[in-house]
């Protein structure tokens, strides 16, 4: 069993889509062990991506971050990374393959709807940085 962090980011919070992309998980198998919804400050979003601190990306993905609430969760299942960057498709919805989340949902590079960490040791971090052990509900 492995788990990682998933970020419902806000353009497809507004879309009103976060039951599609729930359903999306479960259907691959991947169970939602810990959810907030939450609405990321400055310092909140520039913690989170932290190592993107020196890219020229970086003012504009914060900026995007904490323009409106995000759904955030733990998932955990077998392959959990792997299973759901699969079901995110490519980082840039333009590139995403047909069916994934991003091809379905999002708009932009930076308006991409999710975010899903990207190996085992990321998945630690950013587990921890939202969720303490004793707000996972793992069965
Ligand atoms: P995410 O998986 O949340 O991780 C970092 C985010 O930076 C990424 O999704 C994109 O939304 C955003 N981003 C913007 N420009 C780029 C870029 N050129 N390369 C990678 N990520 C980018």
């Amino acid at each position: 069993m492995e788990r990682t962090l998933s970020i419902i980011k806000p353009d497809a919070v507004a879309k009103n889509v976060i039951g599609e992309i729930y359903t999306r998980f479960e259907r691959a198998g991947l169970k939602i062990v810990a959810a907030r919804m939450k609405h990321l400050s400055r310092e909140e979003a520039e913690g989170f991506y932290a190592v993107h601190r020196e890219r020229p990306f970086f003012k504009d993905l914060v900026a995007f971050m904490m323009s409106g609430p995000v759904m955030v969760q733990v998932l955990e299942g077998e392959d959990a990374i792997a299973r759901n960057r699969e079901l995110m498709g490519a980082t840039d919805p333009q590139q995403a393959a047909p069916g994934t989340i991003r091809a379905d949902f999002a708009t932009s590079i930076d308006a991409n709807a999710v975010h899903g960490s990207d190996g085992a040791d990321t998945a630690k971090e950013e587990i921890a940085f939202f969720f303490g052990d004793d707000e996972i509900y793992s069965r």
